[in-house]
């Protein structure tokens, strides 16, 4: 693999370790002093080394919030590694970094392309921000028993809808792995002048290898944001955004401030310097390894009688491509659902997943995966399909879940919705009133109602029909659907005209 020697640096990381090796007396934060305050239950079962390196900022390690040196450097190295103009770490996961990407671009009132289904961090994004989500609604696949990926045409055909949006935003790859089009999206969105933002969430490998999909900086977005800590080897928590000149990086540093701890962990922090070195140099080495593996295991698991699509998938509405490192098993043909099928892997066979839906479980496989883990998720498989009575009954439910034709009718925004004093009523008599709720029966996971939209009878009566027919429905505070919270007011006591100030915006960038 070809690299530049410059990334087999880890310039944060060795400061840190410099640092640490120092062993000087700790006036200052953390409390816990190099481990040593802290109960030795704790300290016995993690060991000590971990605590040199619990740091905080000191001139020699740098500071996230202005940074000048070594973060400076390895922020620098991870924009080359990734082919982006600038690099930020983040310490809040992907979810800081939705929401920062969404806080730069998008002021109250201004119009967002989201897809329906996007992470609740995008929904916090929007909500944040005040941004009118216009909503684009990705295919269910009921075959693969997946929800795909939003197409090019559809975005385009949102925007010429909505000629005023801002900006859109897409996820890619999703979840289970598939990916759009993103160099197609970048162009319709630049054509349009519209700026691109990608959720990649689950896609911190991509660049890295040609079998997997293309990574959204190599297909020209704005901006992206990657959680390293799910895919490649960061600490929990601990994510990357990538960005183009394109974008105001002044405002973009300034909402990274204004969002995130004072307190960074120089353990996330180092760890993102660490992954992105590994990917750099050796990416591709341990990605083919992973994705041979990976192939290995789905080769298996469909020989078992089980569902796990692959690269085959491609062309099907709404997949462009397939990271295929990502195995979303299909737990029909097992008569029994992704949740049940999680529980016995769990519980029988010490083997845990991702997570689980009705009609599969996801998982995820990355670089400390081994050929003995992928024999033992493929026994357990085979033996649960083998020894387990299939529910039937359950099977059909699952298939037999069809959504509303109609999109909802956006009457307030995610956050005037979020901050209105609400009312908890029977759902009954909520048809015509605004819902507070998200809700979101799964499958197919793509949500009925989002806060500020209005309740209709097709709707109410879809989730009743959900609910009897045993349908997990998630997002709502009453799980038995019985009742629902809906706005009351949109004015609240304690929003101090909030909502007159973000409708001022608007108004004063419309005329
Ligand atoms: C698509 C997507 N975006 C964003 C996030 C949030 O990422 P993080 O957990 O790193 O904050 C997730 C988490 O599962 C996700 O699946």
């Amino acid at each position: 693999m070809e690299y530049s020697e410059r990334q087999l640096r880890t310039p944060l990381f060795t400061a840190v370790v410099n640092y640490a090796m120092q062993k000087k007396i700790s006036f200052h934060t953390p409390g816990h002093k190099h481990g040593d305050g802290i109960p030795k239950m704790f300290r016995d079962f993690v060991g000590s080394r971990i605590f040199d390196i619990d740091l905080t900022l000191l001139e020699e390690v740098d500071s996230l919030q202005d940074p000048k040196t070594v973060i400076k450097e390895a922020q620098k190295l991870a924009a080359e590694a990734y082919g982006a103009d600038y690099s930020f770490f983040l310490v809040n996961g992907t979810t800081i970094g939705n929401q920062a990407m969404i806080l730069s671009v998008i002021k109250p009132g201004e119009k967002l392309i989201v897809p329906r289904n996007a992470h609740k961090s995008v929904l916090s994004g929007v909500i944040l921000s005040g941004a009118v989500p216009v909503y684009v609604y990705p295919k269910y696949d009921r075959d693969l028993g997946v929800i795909c990926n939003v197409t090019p045409k559809q975005i385009e055909e949102k925007i010429i809808e909505s000629p005023d949006v801002k900006a859109i935003l897409v996820t890619s790859p999703t979840y289970n792995g598939i990916a759009t089009d993103i160099r197609e999206i970048v162009r319709v969105a630049h054509q349009y002048k519209k700026i691109l933002l990608v959720d990649e969430a689950h896609g911190p490998h991509l660049k890295f290898h040609p079998d997997l999909p293309l990574s959204a900086m190599e297909g020209g977005a704005d901006m992206c944001v990657q959680s390293t800590h799910k895919i490649i080897s960061g600490m929990t928590q601990a994510s990357m955004m990538h960005a183009r000149k394109t974008v105001d990086i002044l405002k973009l540093k300034r909402i990274l401030q204004l969002l995130h701890t004072t307190s960074p962990s120089y353990i996330l922090m180092a760890s993102l310097d660490v992954a992105r070195m590994q990917m750099a140099t050796q990416g591709r080495e341990i990605l083919s390894k992973v994705i041979t593996l990976a192939n290995l295991a789905r080769t298996e698991i469909v020989e078992a009688g089980l569902g796990c699509f692959g690269k085959e998938a491609i062309g099907r509405e709404g997949i462009y491509d397939v990271d295929v490192t990502k195995l979303t098993i299909d737990t029909r043909a097992a008569g029994n659902s992704g949740y049940e099928v999680a529980k016995i892997l769990n519980k029988k066979y010490g083997v845990q997943i991702e997570f689980a839906a009705p009609t599969n479980v996801l998982a995820i496989m990355s670089l400390g995966n081994t050929k003995e883990d992928i024999n033992r998720l493929v026994k357990a498989l085979k033996d649960i399909k083998k020894t387990f009575t299939p529910n039937e009954e359950l099977i059909k439910k699952i298939n037999s879940v069809k959504a509303p034709e109609q999109e909802s009718e956006v009457v307030l925004t995610p956050r005037e919705a979020a901050f209105s004093v609400t009312k908890k009523i029977p759902f009954k008599e909520a048809i015509g009133m605004v819902s507070a709720e998200l809700i979101c029966p799964y499958p197919p996971g793509i949500p009925v109602l989002a806060p500020g939209e209005r309740i209709t009878k097709e709707v109410f009566e879809y989730l009743m029909y959900l609910k009897n027919l045993g349908n997990m429905i998630n997002g709502q505070d009453d799980k038995t659907l019985q009742t629902v919270k809906v706005v009351a007011e949109t004015k609240t006591e304690n929003s101090n005209g909030l909502f007159e100030a973000d409708k001022k915006a608007a108004e004063t960038k419309k005329n």
